[in-house]
């Protein structure tokens, strides 16, 4: 997607090879012009696909997720990373392992909002190893609910999640997919290139 990916360029910090700071339109600061356009490019992508919900991942997958459910006119998820007092039983849980942070986390979606009839589309800021696209993956499957499609604004294809997600079967579309963050300068794969991890 031309406009993420100039947005990358003029706004993207590489802190080292291997992350890529984009605090000012995606992560802290959020640019919903970008957001907007951002859910019309999914919803275009997807349309064939009859979604029922978007599930995303708090935090930085609410922005975009909202913007797609909002084209494709259905409700949005997020699946929490920490307990709710609310949410307290009747949890779909999965344990997704964060490499960059080193740690586990259980993260969890009510099943009052997805069963066996919802067709899912599963959208998230950034796929690294793809830990949290395949923990999301697991919740639809508990609700007996089928994974239709999983949409990444930044895809670090260097690394090893989008090979493990196509692995696994599942449709999976990039807006930016990354080959290199060496030299401190971002270099783009091109939209079918295939990279080796
Ligand atoms: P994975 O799900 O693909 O396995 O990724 P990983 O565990 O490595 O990612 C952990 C967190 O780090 C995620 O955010 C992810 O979005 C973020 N992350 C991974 N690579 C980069 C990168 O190059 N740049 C930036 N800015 N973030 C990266 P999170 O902890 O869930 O944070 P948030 O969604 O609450 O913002």
């Amino acid at each position: 997607m031309k406009l993420l990916k100039e947005k990358i360029e003029s706004e993207g910090i590489v802190l080292n090879e291997n992350i890529l700071k984009v605090d000012s339109f995606i992560n802290h600061q959020m640019d919903p012009f970008l957001m907007k356009e951002i859910g019309k490019e999914f919803a275009k992508l997807f349309k064939g696909e009859h979604i029922t919900k978007v599930l995303t991942i708090e935090s930085s997958g609410i922005a975009p997720a909202i913007m797609t459910g909002l084209e494709l006119e259905v409700p949005v998820i997020f699946a929490r990373k920490r307990k709710s007092l609310t949410l307290t039983s009747d949890l779909y849980t999965a344990e997704v392992y964060s490499f960059t942070k080193q740690e586990s986390s259980e993260i969890t979606v009510s099943n009052k909002y997805m069963d066996a009839g919802d067709n899912v589309l599963i959208i998230d800021d950034f796929l690294a190893n793809g830990q949290a696209a395949i923990g999301l993956a697991q919740l639809v499957r508990q609700a007996g609910g089928t994974v239709s499609g999983i949409g990444i604004l930044i895809e670090k294809s260097f690394q090893p999640g989008a090979g493990e997600i196509r692995k696994q079967g599942y449709r999976l579309e990039s807006l930016a997919r990354i080959k290199s963050l060496a030299d401190k300068q971002v270099q783009f794969a091109d939209a079918k290139e295939t990279i080796h991890q």
